[in-house]
């Protein structure tokens, strides 16, 4: 059996570069993840997610479409839910507002205040938007509802990315 002395001097060098290193790794791979991450993700902001709504069901009567989706955060996965107001506009072009208020964030509702009959109305601070999701003036909201971008598949509405409102 062979017997090793270490010194001191060796023991506390050894020691001190392992724990300087394990301390570098610890603070280092953050880093590297948040470089990554976005490059890893590229695809993700373009994934579309499929709604039980039927395209030909669809009428000029915004209805909400509630969908869910699994989100994994690095280990750890969770459900997620949201919704959509979705109609069809004079055109019969299909619309996709999302329903979060651009005040501070409550979710609007449709034709909810009888004073103010077919507008997206937000109970938080009574902000309104008209049917096109354009913000009234003199309500909270300082900009229209976002968008969503969908697609069609298999004769469903498929949600995809929230953009910002195109405007009226
Ligand atoms: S959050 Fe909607 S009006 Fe304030």
């Amino acid at each position: 059996m062979s017997k090793h002395n270490v010194s001191r001097r060796q023991f506390l060098s050894y020691t001190l570069t392992g724990v300087g290193g394990f301390m570098a790794a610890g603070m280092l791979m953050p880093m590297v993840r948040f470089a990554v991450d976005p490059v890893l993700k590229a695809g993700a902001g373009s994934d579309y997610i499929a709604t039980k709504q039927k395209v030909s069901e669809i009428t000029a009567e915004p209805k909400r479409v509630d969908f869910t989706f699994e989100q994994v955060d690095a280990w750890y996965k969770s459900e997620v839910t949201g919704s959509a107001w979705v109609y069809k506009d004079d055109n019969g072009k299909i619309v996709a507002l999302s329903p979060v208020c651009k005040h501070l964030g409550c979710t609007v509702d449709w034709n909810t205040d009888k004073s103010n009959p077919n507008q997206f109305f937000c109970p938080c601070h009574y902000g309104r938007y008209t049917k096109d999701g354009m913000n009234v003036e003199g309500t909270p909201p300082i900009a229209p509802l976002d968008m969503y971008d969908f697609k069609e598949k298999d004769g469903f509405l498929h949600l995809g990315p929230i953009k910002p409102h195109k405007g009226a």
